[in-house]
């Protein structure tokens, strides 16, 4: 990936600077899950980085750096997928490189300032110039304002190119999408001392993007994926993209109760919250069958022809992309509605099992996907036709895969001896929450966690190299069968 700098077949500047995100992209994904290592072993020895990273800084780092690389990847893939549907070679796209490197320094700062000054007093200042404490989008003011500036010349880029070029459908919903996506980010950005408030809108940057504008993202990048990877034909994918489309936002913008339980908001949102947020894992069945419709349909298509492989021309893309089908039904489809009903999330409410749901909807709707378009991009870079996957490939889906599934199931089993220790049986009182964290099933599963996190470490090294690596071997694998 870093060769494709150099040695890059792309012509094409918004591609180019699709390539540039990608690359911020993976190096974020790295720090983010080193500080989540951190944090797992204070889980276990509370004295570890005691006064250097604390909890708190790791965890923070960890959240923020999840949602910023993807945020890094879905404008990458944004950029790629562009100038590519619209046929047109992009508006401004250099005003667009500009914006880059402001944001990427942005963030270099403010990943300092998070990891070396990390707190500061009660003060207006604080907020302004260290962080904003509100989770998972905590960047301090001064890079909020930043972050709208760059996001507009990114929107810019986007939708001037749309009028210009063709206007498939596929971009259509894209640009509609981004719109939401970017303007949602502005109700996380005012002040307010009233903490009911606060989380109400909180919620709306939270929830509203991954239950619905990001979801509606991956519907997109599903569409486009599946044209460019296995030839789907685009008046398929496209209708089943509307009709996702619809589903996913009639079903996640109320959903949005399942926040409203217990904050402080009116009793009515039990009701809302409940029957909307049930309904969500019904869009992720749909996009599940999609998928794997239209792969084996492709698949059936190519025997009938007499292909004895498959017709896939980038593997390991098409690995990710599946596994984002199984990943985005089971993290946030199952393991969501089990919590979302109020007579559940009274007793699961911000246990551990929270965090297990996290893990694998993050992991399972966004990272897979993500990375499946990077795979794409590296290929588009080195300009080969066909990209198999190589030991690497599968050693880094395999282990990352499989360590966060176990990191899930083990943190699930943590979740679950809260709610019977100390929720059920010792009534939730201040002393029953430590009270459960002493109990052997709970340190186990925290244990297990730490484990799994290693695992989850190693698969994404292999993957690393992988992205290093493969466009390279694919070149050559072409010359030679040239030859
Ligand atoms: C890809 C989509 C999703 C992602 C990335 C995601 C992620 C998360 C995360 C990170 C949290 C914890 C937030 C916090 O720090 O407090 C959370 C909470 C929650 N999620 Fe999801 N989620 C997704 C989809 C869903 C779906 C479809 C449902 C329901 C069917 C659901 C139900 C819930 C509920 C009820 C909570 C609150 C948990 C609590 O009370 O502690 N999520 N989600
Ligand atoms: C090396 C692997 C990883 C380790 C060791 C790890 C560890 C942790 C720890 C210790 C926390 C704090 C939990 C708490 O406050 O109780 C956390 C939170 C979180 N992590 Fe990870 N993590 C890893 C990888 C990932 C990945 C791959 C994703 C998603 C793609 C992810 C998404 C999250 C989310 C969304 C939260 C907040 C959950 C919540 O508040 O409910 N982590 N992680
Ligand atoms: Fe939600």
């Amino acid at each position: 990936m870093l060769a494709s700098i150099k040695t890059n077949h792309l012509t094409n500047e918004g591609q180019k600077l699709g390539m540039m995100y990608f690359r911020v992209a993976i190096i974020l994904f790295g720090a983010q899950l080193l500080l989540g290592l951190v944090a797992a072993i204070q889980f276990l020895a509370p004295g570890f980085l005691f006064e250097i990273i604390d909890f708190s800084v790791a965890r923070m780092v960890h959240i923020n750096a999840l949602v910023v690389w993807m945020l890094y990847a879905m404008i990458g893939a944004s950029y790629w997928m562009l100038t590519d549907e619209t046929e047109h070679d992009g508006v401004h796209i250099g005003l667009g490189k500009l914006a880059f490197w402001i944001l990427t320094a942005a963030v270099t700062v403010v990943v300092l300032v998070y990891l070396i000054v990390q707190v500061g007093a009660g003060t207006e200042a604080s907020i302004w110039l260290i962080h904003e404490g509100r989770e998972y989008i905590e960047a301090p003011r001064w890079a909020d304002i930043g972050i709208v500036v760059v996001v507009l010349i990114f929107y810019w880029n986007m939708f001037a190119t749309y009028m210009k070029g063709k206007q498939t459908g596929i971009m259509t919903v894209m640009i509609a999408d981004l719109l939401a996506l970017a303007g949602l980010y502005l109700t996380g950005m005012f002040f307010t001392d009233n903490i009911s408030m606060d989380q109400f809108w909180w919620w709306w940057v939270i929830h509203l993007w991954v239950e619905a504008t990001w979801e509606v993202f991956v519907g997109v990048l599903a569409a486009y994926a599946l044209i460019k990877l296995i030839g789907a034909k685009r008046e398929i994918v496209e209708m089943w993209l509307w009709i996702e489309v619809l589903m996913l936002f009639g079903s996640g913008v109320l959903g949005l109760g399942h926040h409203y339980f217990w904050i402080g908001t009116p009793e009515y949102w039990w009701e809302i919250g409940a029957l909307f947020s049930a309904l969500e894992p019904v869009p992720l069945v749909a996009m599940f069958v999609h998928v794997l419709y239209d792969w084996g349909k492709q698949q059936g298509a190519a025997k009938e022809r007499g292909e004895a492989g498959s017709v896939i021309v980038n593997g390991p893309a098409m690995t990710w992309i599946v596994l984002n089908a199984f990943g985005n039904f089971l993290g946030a489809g199952i393991w969501g509605f089990f919590h979302t009903l109020p007579q559940v999330n009274i007793y699961t409410h911000g246990t551990q099992f929270t965090a297990a749901h996290g893990h694998l909807s993050f992991f399972g709707a966004y990272a897979t996907i993500l990375i499946g378009m990077i795979y794409i991009g590296v290929q588009g870079a080195y300009g080969v036709k066909r990209m198999k996957a190589t030991f690497n490939s599968k050693m880094g889906v395999f282990l990352t895969a499989f360590g966060v599934m176990g990191m899930t199931i083990a943190l699930t089993i943590a979740g679950y001896e809260q709610v019977l220790v100390e929720r059920a049986e010792l009534g939730a009182t201040w002393n029953a929450f430590f009270v459960a964290q002493e109990l052997p099933w709970y340190i186990q599963g925290q244990l297990w966690r730490a484990i799994m996190g290693v695992v989850t470490l190693a698969g994404f090294i292999y993957l690393t190299v992988d992205l290093l690596t493969i466009g390279k071997k694919a070149q050559a694998d072409e010359a030679a069968q040239a030859a």
